[in-house]
């Protein structure tokens, strides 16, 4: 079966499984989740829409932020994964949704404070529909915060190229969000749907070996190879590399954390009787 990265992967069973079994063993989601809820600044009260809530890790620490006043709007297009998240979550205060990002203005009709979208942003396929979606629920003073990992994101600045195979990756990063970003193309992207970037901030953990072992169990984390292996073998490969590897080979992770707020929209120009 063909599953390479995409929105597929993440709506089967086999998917939500594993990555619940991957937050039961391990800290990395909590620990990005911790850094997403230090920079959100969120406070009791507010409206918070958790966007690819996945299994709840991140909703979970938005509810303890909200310290029992407020709401969190908790959504991903995968149903099992949802499923695990309401046995996971079980609170009043939240409520869980199935819809694909780019349809969140029919589901949220009262605008949220914040938007934190914890390990999901880079992997949407459709950046360009997603990001006037978001800045339609967003409230004019509300903040969105999301967090891209290595090497998605490429930590500075890089001037636009002189170079047409170069440049032509440069304007689908900065038009559609597609391939990798740089600081710049993102900063141009989110300009051009009327976002302004805020701040940046890089976060850095150490993966354990045991940890890469779990992840690499993901059918989602080996999915984009190509030309695609189907899982099993992708698993059996992973096997064999866990008992060739030399024990306790930790890797260093990067991620940068981007706090982004829409832009006032300018109201229509009035128009007077003399410049008809
Ligand atoms: C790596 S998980 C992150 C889950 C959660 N934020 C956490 O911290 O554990 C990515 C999640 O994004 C969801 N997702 C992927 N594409 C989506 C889309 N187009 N719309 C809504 N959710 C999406 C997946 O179903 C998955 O649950």
């Amino acid at each position: 079966m063909d599953d390479r990265l995409n929105d597929n992967v993440w709506l089967r069973n086999e998917t939500a499984r594993r990555y619940k079994i991957f937050t039961e063993q391990t800290t990395m989601y909590q620990e990005l989740s911790r850094k997403m809820l230090e920079l959100a600044d969120i406070q009791p009260g507010m409206r918070v829409l958790d966007l690819g809530c996945g299994t709840g890790v991140t909703t979970q620490a938005v509810l303890q932020a909200l310290d029992g006043r407020g709401q969190v709007l908790a959504v991903d297009i995968s149903d099992p994964m949802l499923q695990i998240a309401r046995q996971q979550v079980w609170s009043e205060q939240v409520v869980f949704m199935q819809a694909d990002a780019a349809e969140l203005e029919r589901l949220i009709l009262e605008p949220v404070d914040r938007v934190v979208c914890n390990s999901v942003f880079w992997q949407f396929r459709h950046k360009a529909q997603v990001l006037p979606a978001l800045h339609a629920v967003l409230a004019d003073n509300g903040r969105l915060v999301f967090n891209v990992p290595e090497p998605y994101f490429i930590f500075k600045d890089i001037p636009r190229s002189a170079k047409v195979s170069i440049l032509f990756k440069q304007l689908a990063a900065e038009r559609y969000g597609v391939g990798q970003q740089d600081l710049r193309t993102m900063r141009v992207f989110l300009d051009n749907y009327q976002f302004e970037l805020l701040s940046t901030h890089e976060f850095e953990r150490i993966r354990p070996a045991e940890e890469s072992y779990l992840f690499f169990q993901l059918p989602v984390a080996t999915a984009w190879m190509e030309p695609p292996l189907d899982y099993p073998t992708r698993l059996a490969l992973l096997e064999e590399a866990q008992q060739l590897a030399e024990p306790d080979q930790a890797v260093r992770q990067r991620w940068m954390y981007l706090v982004v707020a829409p832009k006032k929209q300018r109201p229509p120009e009035k128009r007077t009787s003399e410049s008809r």
